[in-house]
């Protein structure tokens, strides 16, 4: 059943390149075919989801998109804020479902509420969800489990399609739910010609995310590596802004729940608001420093943190100079493939998945079954 892996993690963190064609299979249009006389470029591009083509019209006109989920999906979700944003021009807001709930947030008929769960039956979410629907929202699910509570109990939605993941630490639903959200910004603006340029942008990087993931799987051994070199910190502080403050939640997430180990997610815009109290020369920071718009700011956080003699382990892609010139002995890079800036989480979170595994194996941690941790929660 582990197809000649150790555990289920390990199977599913390796399986991703295969996870990610099959959320994209029969959905992505990619234009690989020569420039034909008379035809639209642009039409040669497109993305169906035929689980939302009835209801596209009806989302873009929507007053706003709420995303509500638990988790490493509610962290699929923060990733793919921004291009959701961006692709429809609404405003999107992220709920966590137990939140929604405390607060008995205000929802309305002209809301968009899009549930995302890797197994559809999370108690949290399904209470959100009845809540949604009490109030006449458009309830949208994004889930794994085909015939799942929330499949069933949505107006419409999408599979993620990545396949049966046992593993309790949620690991290629993560990026398929990524890469499902991203369809779905790019299903909703088909017809604006304003954004055709990044829409493509964004397509032709989706054909190439399997053979990024596939590279940066060659990671292995160095993660394993680290690994050594961290097993017996008490503590792992890990920073990122813009599309990846995402990868530092769900990497500090990955590392506490499987590994046992303290480990934070800071906004680095936040760093000068407390974190950087914490830092001395012996805390292990993982900094997320890839070429994006907020690289140049990224920048500027590793030399305030060297400056400060900090131990620094650097997510950054291969061949930046800018980095290279700021490292010093005491820093460690993780060095990834560049991809369209709001598909970077994806190739980025996958390093840290091999990190958190290769701790908790050296760590003498159970690796599919981490204590008090359930794959599905389905009590409040
Ligand atoms: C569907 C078929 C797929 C087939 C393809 C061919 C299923 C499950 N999927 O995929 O096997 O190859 O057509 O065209 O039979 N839905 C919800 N809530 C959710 C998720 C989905 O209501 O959380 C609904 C969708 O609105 C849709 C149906 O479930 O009506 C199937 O969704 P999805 O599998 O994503 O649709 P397709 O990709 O079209
Ligand atoms: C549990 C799992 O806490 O539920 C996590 O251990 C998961 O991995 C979370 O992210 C939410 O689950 P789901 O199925 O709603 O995505």
């Amino acid at each position: 059943m582990k197809g000649g892996y150790d555990h289920f993690m390990q199977k599913e963190i390796h399986e991703q390149p295969e996870s990610l064609l099959q959320t994209m299979r029969g959905r992505v249009k990619f234009d690989r075919s020569p420039a034909k006389l008379g035809v639209d470029p642009y039409q040669e591009r497109r993305v169906t989801l035929g689980g939302l083509t009835e209801h596209v019209s009806t989302i873009r006109f929507g007053r706003r998109i709420m995303l509500v989920a638990c988790g490493t999906s509610y962290y699929a979700c923060l990733a793919c804020r921004q291009t959701i944003e961006e692709l429809t021009d609404l405003p999107v807001t992220l709920e966590l479902a137990s939140d929604l709930m405390d607060r008995r947030c205000p929802i309305f008929r002209d809301d968009m509420c899009v549930f995302v769960s890797q197994s559809g039956e999370t108690a949290d979410t399904i209470q959100a969800l009845e809540y949604a629907k009490e109030r006449g929202a458009l309830c949208i699910g994004i889930t794994n489990t085909v015939g799942s509570a929330i499949a069933r109990s949505t107006h419409c939605g999408v599979h993620i399609n990545a396949g049966c993941e046992i593993g309790v630490a949620s690991t290629k639903a993560y990026t398929s739910q990524m890469v499902t959200l991203t369809m779905v910004a790019l299903a909703l603006s088909e017809d604006s010609i304003a954004k055709r340029a990044r829409r493509d942008e964004i397509i032709d990087s989706l054909g190439q995310l399997p053979e990024k993931v596939r590279e940066v799987l060659l990671l292995d051994t160095e993660m394993r590596s680290l690994a050594q070199q961290l097993m017996k910190e008490e503590s792992l502080l890990v920073f990122g802004r813009g599309y990846n403050f995402a990868t530092a939640l769900e990497a500090a997430l990955k590392v506490k729940e499987v590994a046992l180990m303290h480990s934070e997610g800071i906004l680095a815009g936040e760093m000068k608001h407390g974190p950087l109290a914490l830092v001395d020369e012996n805390m292990p920071i993982l900094v997320i420093a890839t070429q994006d718009r907020m690289h140049a700011k990224m920048l500027s956080v590793v030399s305030q943190l060297r400056a400060r003699n900090a131990r620094l382990i650097i997510v950054c892609n291969k061949g930046d100079t800018g980095i290279a010139d700021l490292v010093s002995e005491r820093c460690r890079l993780i060095e990834v493939p560049q991809v369209v800036d709001c598909l970077q989480p994806v190739v980025n979170i996958v390093p840290l998945q091999l990190l958190s595994y290769h701790l908790t194996v050296l760590r003498g941690m159970n690796v599919d079954q981490p204590r008090n941790l359930a794959k599905s929660v389905t009590v409040t």
